[in-house]
């Protein structure tokens, strides 16, 4: 697909973060954004990109009533030659139509999404950052944009990328975090929109999100909505528990992510002679394997997150630690190869890297 690229006046270019350690996440926005529209009988036209800018949007648009949005992250990272890498961008603009075909929204083909990132990012690559840990993330997003207030699939969407260059998603960088296990709110029921990347998932996680910093614990980690037991996700990642000789991690069954990140990681523990079990856990089981020591590690696993160790996990009151509560040997291991790849560090033998 065409996707005309429209000039950047020197006025409108931004000054970059002096300082990358100062990054954080998602708060800078780089120079230029892909936009794209797609109009009933029409389907995509007018692909552009063109100066980073608001948008100027009539406020009875369905995305702002019935939240039909959806959106993926991604990130680019600068090789120590010069070279950028896009991670398996693939599996996003998979679940990207995944979830438009969730949320009624059209598909966004292969050649506009994967197409119109690589030009972007070509484009905005001053903006990568370099410094260790930090990253160009990519955010893809579709919303719908026809003013009216009905019920019912918009006629017109907007699908946008923006660009920022990051840190480490967590204040706390490659450290612990604290989780507690969410008994009070749901996230996602069967046949829901769990397992779509929608905002709505994540505007109803907020309540549980700030009464858990309340209590000083860095996320929730959600049970299954039905039986309040069996453990899912952590809202911005997918969880993993190391025994002594597998991980053992929720399996796919239609209300949390299939994360890219957790799809990596499960493929790097097998190389490195891991088993893998994608079962139910159960949440009491899970406490009492942290207790007696069975669990050695947990952590977390997503685009932004990464790999993120958790050293406490509070559940109904009682908080254990897990392991020492420090960066287990798995984690760290897992933590460098999948980082390795990414940065070009490590050889890429399963074919993930796509360089642009
Ligand atoms: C990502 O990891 O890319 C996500 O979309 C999670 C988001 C909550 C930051």
């Amino acid at each position: 697909m065409d996707i005309r690229v429209e000039p950047l006046p020197d006025d409108r270019k931004k000054a970059k973060v002096a300082d990358e350690t100062k990054l954080g996440f998602g708060r800078v926005f780089t120079d230029r954004m892909l936009l794209a529209e797609w109009k009933s009988g029409q389907g995509w036209v007018d692909a552009r990109i063109e100066p980073y800018a608001p948008f100027v949007l009539d406020p009875a648009c369905l995305v702002f009533h019935y939240s039909q949005e959806i959106f993926e992250g991604l990130k680019a990272y600068k090789w120590a030659d010069g070279s950028i890498a896009l991670f398996r961008p693939e599996m996003n603009a998979r679940r990207f139509n995944l979830s438009a075909e969730r949320l009624c929204m059209p598909d966004v083909p292969e050649d506009l999404f994967i197409g119109g990132i690589e030009e972007l990012v070509r484009l905005e690559q001053d903006w990568i950052p370099t410094s260790d840990g930090t990253s160009l993330y990519i955010r893809p997003a579709m919303i719908a944009v026809e003013p009216v207030l009905g019920v019912k699939p918009s006629d017109h969407f907007y699908f946008y990328v923006i660009l920022s260059p990051v840190g480490a998603y967590y204040a706390a960088g490659f450290n612990p975090v604290k989780i507690l296990v969410e008994d009070k709110y749901v996230r996602a029921v069967p046949g829901g929109t769990g397992e779509a990347k929608t905002g709505g998932n994540y505007a109803s996680s907020l309540k549980a999100g700030l009464e858990a910093k309340k209590k000083g614990y860095d996320q929730v980690l959600w049970l299954d909505g039905v039986h309040r037991r069996y453990i899912e996700e952590v809202g911005a990642m997918n969880m993993l528990f190391a025994y002594e000789d597998r991980i053992v991690t929720a399996p796919l069954t239609g209300s949390i992510l299939n994360g890219v990140t957790r799809d990596s990681t499960l493929k790097l523990a097998a190389k490195l002679g891991m088993k893998i079990e994608e079962r139910l856990i159960d949440i009491n089981e899970l406490m009492a394997d942290v207790r007696s020591g069975k669990v050695k590690e947990a952590f977390g696993s997503g685009t932004a997150a990464v790999i993120t160790p958790v050293g406490v996990l509070c559940y109904k009151d009682e908080v254990v630690q897990v392991g020492d509560g420090g960066v287990g040997l798995i984690t760290q291991r897992l933590y460098d190869t999948l980082t390795g790849i990414q940065y070009g560090r490590i050889a890429d033998e399963f074919g993930w890297v796509r360089k642009i």
